[in-house]
């Protein structure tokens, strides 16, 4: 893992206003060799959650064959997109809002190929009904359960509802003759390899379990996978997308014949989620810098802002990691917080407005507390670009 000093970053910061998430072009460069690599040939689909910035994704798609096309996290996000000029749309997860499915119609017609995921009869039943007022063929997939359900644990996540081929089959037969409705990809996120770490600290017999539970999953996963694919394409279906992956499944995704393209974000700005995997260790890519406002007592500084906690399950893994300079740690009893953010500074000559750095637990969920992001190369600011946020969109 490449990491800078203090003084690299806070010297090129000089002068501008904080608090500014941050992104390191050169790292995030680093991290995308390294992460074709683990594709392996296979086709990258951005997962745009895990980016949530127009001008990003599209330097990305322009700068590299390998990515081509963007995991949308909402309908009404795909729309934005491909009304900025961007094709290929997977919109993960699914939605019924009628109001919301109908710009899709439009731009379906226009020639955009906009995907809506699925995994019941009612989400397909609403598309049609749609697609049919509009007069148009809305592309739909199937998202396919991946995780390893055993008694007492579900390894993996809550998501679909297609957890065998019976039930994508059975699915399959009740929509195939649907006129505004068109199978074109099967998706299976794998969460539970993919997003769960398997270097746990100060637990090693739990990061040994996470691992077994892995290696026991990963087949049982490629299995289901493959006699979905096999299943539908002997049907007559056309599947232009077989997804599956994300950032911590790489190379496992890779190595799957029945997945022609990976899904992947997290892995580009790599945020401290994605630390403690065992396979890999991207570069921090992407941080934020607070102003330090006031020094309340001897090594007890305070920034202002912080309190961008990550979603998901409730740990102190969720709120900012002090980053540089080092010797920086949260108090426990306050957190980052609200609007003021109490930091213990040790061994480092910090100045009132100075900035400190911090990563986000979360990939893109940080970009909604910004309105840009600053991009630096070399020792300077090359450019600020905006995020979702910052062009007014916020979609959940
Ligand atoms: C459907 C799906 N695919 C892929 C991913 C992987 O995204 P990332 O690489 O940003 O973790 C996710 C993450 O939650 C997901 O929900």
């Amino acid at each position: 893992m490449t990491q800078q000093k203090y003084s690299h970053y806070s010297h090129i910061l000089k002068g501008q206003r904080l608090p500014a998430l941050i992104l390191d072009y050169d790292l995030l460069k680093k991290n995308v060799e390294d992460i074709i690599k683990r594709a392996d040939g296979k086709k990258i689909r951005l997962a745009s959650k895990s980016i949530r910035s127009v001008p990003i994704l599209k330097r990305l798609l322009s700068d590299y064959p390998e990515f081509q096309g963007i995991l949308c996290f909402s309908i009404e996000e795909a729309v934005f997109l491909a009304e900025k000029g961007l094709d290929d749309l997977l919109v993960a997860y699914p939605s019924v809002q009628a109001k919301v499915i109908e710009p899709v119609c439009n731009l379906t017609k226009e020639g955009k190929f906009i995907t809506l995921m699925v995994d019941s009869l009612e989400q397909v039943q609403t598309i049609q009904a749609v697609a049919a007022k509009k007069n148009a063929v809305i592309n739909i997939c199937f998202d396919i359960d991946m995780s390893m359900h055993l008694p007492g644990l579900n390894f993996g996540v809550y998501r679909s509802s297609l957890r065998s081929l019976k039930n994508v089959l059975d699915l399959f037969d009740k929509i195939k003759d649907f006129e505004n409705v068109k199978v074109v990809g099967i998706m299976g996120y794998e969460a539970q390899i993919a997003g769960l770490g398997d270097k746990i600290p100060g637990n090693p017999v739990k990061a040994w379990i996470v691992r077994l539970l892995k290696k026991i999953s990963i087949p049982k996963l490629r299995k289901l996978r493959k006699e979905v694919v096999d299943s539908l394409t002997e049907r007559g279906v056309s599947l232009t997308i077989k997804n599956g992956g994300g950032t911590g499944s790489l190379r496992s995704t890779s190595e799957d014949s029945s997945v022609n393209e990976i899904a992947m974000g997290s892995g580009l700005f790599s945020p401290t989620q994605f630390d403690h995997y065992k396979d890999f260790k991207f570069n921090p890519a992407m941080f934020f810098a607070l102003e330090i406002s006031r020094n309340s007592e001897g090594q007890v500084f305070t920034a202002n802002g912080g309190g961008y906690i990550a979603s998901g399950p409730v740990g102190k893994e969720k709120l900012p990691t002090p980053y540089l300079p080092e010797g920086m740690s949260l108090t426990a009893n306050e957190g980052a917080g609200e609007v003021q953010t109490p930091i213990k500074i040790s061994g480092s000559d910090i100045k009132l407005g100075d900035p400190v750095f911090f990563r986000h637990s979360k990939a893109g969920e940080v970009c909604e507390r910004f309105n840009e992001i600053t991009l630096i190369s070399g020792n300077q600011i090359v450019e600020k670009v905006p995020t979702y946020r910052g062009e007014g969109q916020c979609f959940f």
